[in-house]
């Protein structure tokens, strides 16, 4: 007999559910994405988001279980994100599922986000095994985990300042180039030269595991500046759209360079100190997950680097490391199993943490 989870996630701007079947087979994955509500501001406005997630939400879901060809009497579980992320998206997502499971007499768990990410690639490589080391990035979060058994984490290191996604969103907005930035970047990044702008590779001290981001997108703004782009508009409120956005008359080839300059920083920052702390873990296994884990650099530079290093790495397929109901499932099929079950009174948080320090 097989187990189905629905697992539904609401952290940020992507209204997701998913029908998993057991541990690992994808029976759907529905994703309505907000990028066009939030482009017009250069990132999430928190309150669009949690009013769009509530009239998402329910044909999310409806769309996954009829792709499933399951109906609400067969799922044997749900299991729907409680945090960490934006506390108004959460709600929403999380209040859905209690609701669902109550009238339905469904077993329900609670799951953190960051948890659902390192599952993804669970999902994907049948050959994972714990213990691994886990880097997490994304537009919230640049945390790195060593992951020694289902529900058992060590934060080994997270970002003193802004996540490497909100860096690329910021960096990406700044140069008026549209949003989500990373994958915007990364396009304007293949036309560029990774050498011709050197931006700083910030480093914490010897041996710590901790990242900082923020220094080098205000060297790549002053940078800018320092050429003469000029930001249109006032800076005062997120709430104007485009108020950061600098006239598009820029060189291109300026911009590639700047893009690829960018790009090539934040990668070796997060190639080196995950490398450095799988070593130091000895599990020799190294996941890469989150939004920014789609990157086709970061990707590559960490292939080659791993190779030489002896650290076997896995990727989740890119659909699975932005946001998406089916990590979540994933992550929470284990502990439905377990028996483990969320009371009424599971309260979302936008803090949530993932294991100890
Ligand atoms: O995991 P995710 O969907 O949502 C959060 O939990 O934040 O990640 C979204 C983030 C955004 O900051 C986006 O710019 C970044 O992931 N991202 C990328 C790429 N695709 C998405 N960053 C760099 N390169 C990409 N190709
Ligand atoms: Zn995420």
């Amino acid at each position: 007999m097989s187990y189905l989870t629905l697992g539904i996630e609401t952290s940020c701007d992507e209204t997701a559910a998913a029908v998993l079947e057991d541990d690992r087979r994808i029976r759907s994955s529905v994703i309505a994405s907000q990028d066009t509500v939030h482009a017009p501001y250069g990132g999430v406005v928190p309150e669009l988001a949690s009013r769009r997630h509530v009239e998402a939400v329910w044909p999310v879901v409806q769309e996954a279980l009829t792709k499933a060809g399951v109906s609400l009497a067969e799922l044997d579980g749900i299991a729907a994100t409680s945090g960490p992320g934006l506390i108004g998206s959460l709600l929403v997502g999380l209040c859905f599922g209690k609701a669902l499971a109550f009238a339905r007499h469904i077993p329900l768990v609670g799951v953190n986000h960051l948890e659902g990410h390192l599952y993804a690639a669970l999902l994907d490589h049948e050959e994972l095994s714990f213990p691994f080391t886990g880097l997490v990035t994304s537009g919230g979060h640049t945390h790195l985990y060593l992951a020694t058994a289902p529900g058992v984490y060590r934060l080994l290191g997270r970002t003193r300042d802004d996540a490497a996604g909100e860096a690329f969103d910021k960096v990406a907005k700044f140069l008026g180039l549209g949003y989500p930035g990373g994958p915007v970047i990364e396009e304007w990044a293949r036309k560029g030269d990774p050498n011709a702008v050197r931006f700083p590779r910030p480093m914490r001290e010897q041996d710590s595991c901790d990242f900082s981001f923020s220094g080098l997108k205000t060297a790549v703004v002053n940078y800018a500046k320092g050429l003469g782009f000029r930001v249109q508009g006032s800076s005062s409120s997120s709430l104007q759209p485009s108020a950061f956005s600098l006239q598009p008359v820029l060189d291109p080839t300026l911009i590639a360079d700047i893009c690829a300059g960018f790009q090539e920083a934040v990668v070796d920052v997060l190639v080196r100190v995950s490398l450095a702390a799988t070593k130091a873990s000895a599990s020799r296994r190294l996941v890469l997950a989150g939004g920014v884990a789609c990157n086709g650099r970061l990707r590559s530079k960490l292939t080659e680097r791993a190779a030489e290093e002896g650290v076997q790495i896995y990727y989740p397929r890119p659909s699975l490391c932005t946001d998406n109901g089916a990590m979540i499932a994933a992550a929470g099929y284990p502990r439905l199993l377990r028996g483990e079950r969320a009371l009424l009174a599971l309260n979302a948080d936008a803090d949530l943490a993932l294991g100890v320090t």
